[in-house]
């Protein structure tokens, strides 16, 4: 370490015993083979200036410039700021990728912040500061998503990190990308959290908690065993009696628009609190990432209160079937026939393919309202992950316009979606071999098993515009996404939201 280093790092602890925790992240472009010298953003070059020039001085003694996600950390070059790291941002042109269907910017800027705040995070700065990048809303999404950490277990914790935007922003544009990556943190508790901590029971209680704020335009129903059974819902039944665990049906209304009876947007999540596999039980290496089965359920109600944090103009109903695939004396028995809420019967082959089965009383049951468009998502099957991977989430759906729209609101929000197929192939192949009207696995089990998941659920709805979101790919992330440290990543929370804001003035949802 050099004497000037040294001296700066013992200047930073001083400063921090002191109290002044405070910390700044500043983005810096890579070099173009046409331009000389370090091309800071605007923020940045207000920083730089401030300190006569000193920090693009220290960049360029310090070594190469920054490739894009790679940060440098400068100690006492301003008295506010003891700490300053610098992150780059990659190229300054790119935007829209038609090859990867995202915004090449908005990730970058997303995977900067992320790494900055980290890495501050890791020298116990309490308070930061961030260049918003020309981007608020990306760049607090960045910090939002980037410092999450599931500890609540822990008893010793990473330091608690608040963050503001540094200089001049567009601070709605800033507060709402604090409340797309708040939306996404609050799916990924839900999902980290393990299993014997939410129950159905306490997964609606977390939800209407968080709905609490909002009391004036919500309305809350945890549906109990009982009204589940007056509602005819066998299907969902046959899978929550292998359990000790009651189950719950979560009933969100969200009446954002101003006219009360505008039909609404109906978002229906898969609820499984933990997935055994039941009777057909699953391998147990790995079982217990299946606390995190309820992340359909997950995601759409955190996009609902997202979606009500944001005030959008625009009626939702959030459906919720919540409980445990366990195997028990009571359980499904592969060969077993229910009969679904709609009066279909359905053969259980195997118990393991339980989201479809309570999927399909709580699709027939969106309908009651009169919907103008329903959404499910569901961590439905491996063979999604298998066709995937974390890259997309798997749409399947009877609606161009619902999948035009999606498809935008990911591009937004780096949170990608891929369409799939709903061929009569598929269908076919889950009619032709039961003993009832309908099997709940395809005849040739392993082949095309999203899309026959996918066209089981389509037996159960009649609506114009419905998508299936097979989320089973990209429940966990180990590095891909840079901004999300490993664990359950929340997705596509952040895509509900952005697909919400767009059809919010749509002509399907305006009169
Ligand atoms: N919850 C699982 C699917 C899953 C797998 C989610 C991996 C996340 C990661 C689902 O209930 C399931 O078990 N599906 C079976 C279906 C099969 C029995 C037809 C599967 O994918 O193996
Ligand atoms: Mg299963
Ligand atoms: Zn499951």
């Amino acid at each position: 370490m050099s004497l000037f280093t040294h001296m700066s790092f013992v200047l930073f602890l001083l400063l921090c015993l002191n109290g002044f925790i405070q910390g700044l992240v500043l983005g810096v472009y890579e070099k173009q083979p046409d331009n000389e010298g370090i091309r800071l953003t605007e923020a940045a070059a207000a920083f730089d200036s401030s300190i006569s020039g000193k920090l693009s001085e220290m960049l360029t003694i310090s070594g190469p410039l920054l490739k894009k996600g790679k940060s440098r950390t400068f100690y006492g070059l301003h008295q506010d700021f003891p700490s300053v790291v610098v992150v780059g941002l990659g190229k300054s042109s790119t935007g829209v990728c038609g090859k990867e269907n995202w915004d090449n910017c908005k990730e970058s800027i997303r995977a900067a912040v992320s790494v900055g705040c980290r890495q501050l995070q890791d020298l116990e700065v309490a308070h930061v500061e961030v260049d918003p990048c020309g981007d608020g809303q990306s760049a607090a999404e960045g910090a939002v998503l980037g410092l999450f950490e599931y500890d609540e277990f822990k008893t010793k914790k990473k330091v608690r990190v608040t963050t503001q935007p540094y200089g001049s922003v567009d601070s709605a544009a800033w507060q709402k990308g604090v409340l797309y990556g708040d939306g996404q943190n609050l799916a990924r508790r839900l999902m980290e959290a393990p299993a014997n901590h939410i129950t159905p029971t306490a997964f609606a209680n977390t939800i209407e908690q968080k709905l609490s704020p909002f009391a004036h335009k919500v309305a809350v129903h945890k549906r109990p065993q009982c009204w589940i059974e007056s509602e005819q819902m066998g299907a969902f039944l046959s899978v929550s009696k292998g359990s000790e665990e009651p189950p719950v049906f979560l009933e969100l209304h969200y009446k954002g628009s101003l006219d009360s009876a505008q039909p609404p947007l109906v978002l229906v999540g898969k609820g499984i609190t933990f997935d055994s596999g039941g009777i057909s039980l699953k391998p147990s290496s790995g079982m217990d990432a299946m606390r995190a089965d309820m992340g359909g359920a997950a995601t759409v109600c955190s996009a609902l209160v997202t979606a009500a944090a944001l005030k959008l103009p625009i009626n939702i109903i959030g459906l919720a079937p919540l409980c445990e695939n366990m195997p028990s004396g009571k359980a499904n028995k592969p060969g077993d026939v229910v009969r679904a809420k709609n009066g279909k019967t359905i053969q259980v082959d195997n118990t393991d393919a339980e989201g479809r089965l309570i999927l399909a009383d709580a699709l027939c049951y969106a309908h009651s309202f009169k919907p103008r468009a329903i959404i499910n998502a569901a961590t439905l099957t491996g063979a999604v992950d298998v066709a995937l991977g974390s890259a997309a989430a798997g749409v399947f759906t009877n609606s161009d316009w619902l999948w035009e729209r999606l498809q935008k609101a990911s591009i937004v929000t780096g949170d990608r979606v891929w369409r799939m197929p709903l061929f009569q192939h598929y269908t076919k192949q889950i009619t032709e071999n039961a003993l009832a009207d309908l099997n709940n696995v395809g005849k040739y089990s392993r082949s095309g098993g999203a899309c026959t998941a996918a066209a089981f659920l389509r037996e159960f709805v009649t609506a114009d515009h419905w998508a299936h979101l097979d989320i089973a790919g990209v429940m966990t992330n180990k590095d891909e996404i840079p901004y999300l440290r490993k664990g359950m990543s929340g997705r596509p929370t952040r895509t509900l939201v952005e697909f919400i804001h767009f059809v919010q003035n749509s002509d399907l949802f305006s009169n």
